[in-house]
């Protein structure tokens, strides 16, 4: 049973105050987790609670969220058995009682959800993938390592928030990591001939005062070739263009000084794949336009993975909805964007039931916590997003998969560019 519950305000990667909670059960185990946050966050996700004090943080401290869980959440849960996580989380819920979780905050109910599952996995004596997973988890995913950042996550000129690598080299999560920073280093080498800045933005990339997607393509190329590796064989793409930043209430598409209609952005998109090894999109569309999803999905759905992140907010509810209308093919897994660890399994469900791939990811702002990690393992998801392979934030993420895959053994699972057999030629 649950006999303390405690948080308090820590910082994030960019210098935030967020949430920490820690739990300990009766049997004296203590599980401790930290809530990440969004920047370009999707206007469906859970409520953040900040305090708006302009005394604090410039308004962003998080003591209201801090209270919540030492006063009410914690009155709520202490003496409740913590081994039933669907139970915890629905009295979370239902203290909650608002549909965006905006009376508590996401960030304090998220902190409390988390915490409880890692308690209860040391409870048992068990590592969090196999306590979330079950006996069969043993599938390590392939890095999406964000090595070139743009849109609201550096002061670059790239609308494009995301440009990523995918190592998918090998036979193992360890062989395919290497890769992917082998390739993160030769990037770097050739920023700093061509005179490009090798400052780093939120996620660990690059942000080199670039301005067009095919350059930063180019450049990814080059350095793959450069690293010893073949695009499109040993190392894939994939952008995350985060679109509703560049969406105008007038439907229209700003990018790289154009003006675009969906239909144009389309074809943009169509160029792009034809192009270059890009095997995953990312909200190509921007999260009110609907029909700009149907159209992309329509157009691209069978060439590439169609990810909704801001779209689907990892909520199964809107993902159900996209379902029924023929839209995207994979979903981003934020636990923040819906802020319980129950919830989070059960949007994972719904997308495999309905075969969308599910891509577990970080936020730009980070924290050491390595949940996610766990959660990629348990889910079986085959796909992690945690940025490139700077700022301990990001590689906190990559070392508890190398020390994950170590104690799976020869039991690991990786199965490298067989996760995109449906796009691959
Ligand atoms: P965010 O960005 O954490 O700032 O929302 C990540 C993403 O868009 O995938
Ligand atoms: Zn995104």
């Amino acid at each position: 049973a649950i006999k303390k519950i405690k948080a308090r305000e820590v910082l994030d990667s960019r210098g935030n105050p967020t949430v920490e909670v820690e739990v300990t059960l009766e049997s004296g185990a203590v599980g401790r987790a930290t809530v990440p946050s969004g920047a370009s966050t999707g206007e469906r996700e859970a409520l953040e609670l900040r305090d708006h004090d302009p005394n604090r943080y410039l308004g962003k401290g998080v003591l209201k969220a801090v209270d919540n869980v030492n006063g009410l959440i914690a009155k709520e849960l202490v003496g409740l058995e913590a081994d039933n996580q669907w139970e915890i989380d629905r009295v979370l819920i239902e203290l909650d009682g608002t549909p965006n979780k905006s009376r508590l905050g996401a960030n304090a109910i998220l902190g409390v959800s988390m915490a409880v599952a890692k308690a209860m996995a040391q409870e048992k004596g068990m590592p969090l993938y196999r306590y979330l997973g079950g006996s069969m988890a043993n599938k390590l995913p392939v890095p999406l390592m964000n090595v070139i950042n743009g849109g609201v996550h550096a002061d670059n000129p790239l609308d494009i928030q995301e440009f990523m690598i995918l190592p998918v080299r090998g036979t193992t999560f360890s062989e395919a990591l290497r890769v992917g920073v082998e390739v993160f280093h030769t990037l770097k080498h050739i920023l700093k001939e061509r005179g490009l800045s090798t400052c780093v933005g939120d996620e660990g990339g690059f942000a080199p005062q670039i301005k067009s997607t095919e350059e930063a393509l180019d450049l990814l190329l080059l350095a793959i070739e450069k690293a010893g590796y073949v695009p499109g064989q040993d190392v894939l793409l994939a952008l995350d263009c985060a679109s509703s930043e560049f969406y105008y209430e007038d439907e229209l598409y700003h990018l790289e000084g154009r003006v675009m209609s969906r239909e144009e952005l389309c074809e943009f998109y169509s160029k792009l794949v034809e192009r270059y090894p890009i095997v995953s999109l990312e909200d190509p569309m921007a999260e009110d336009d609907w029909e700009g999803w149907k159209l992309v999905t329509q157009a691209l759905g069978n060439k590439v993975q169609l990810v909704g992140d801001d779209l689907f907010t990892t909520n199964v509810n809107i993902l159900r909805e996209g379902f029924k209308k023929g839209v995207a093919n994979a979903i981003l897994i934020k636990l923040n964007q819906i802020g319980t660890v129950s919830e989070t399994l059960q949007t994972v469900a719904y997308a495999k039931d309905h075969h969308y791939s599910t891509i577990v990811s970080h936020r730009s702002g980070e924290t050491e916590d390595t949940f996610i990690a766990h959660l990629a393992v348990a889910t079986g998801s085959g796909q992690i997003k945690t940025g490139s392979a700077s700022r301990t934030d990001r590689t906190a993420k990559y070392n508890e998969l190398l020390r994950i895959e170590e104690s799976l053994g020869c039991g690991a699972v990786f199965t490298g560019r067989g996760e995109f057999w449906r796009f691959l030629r």
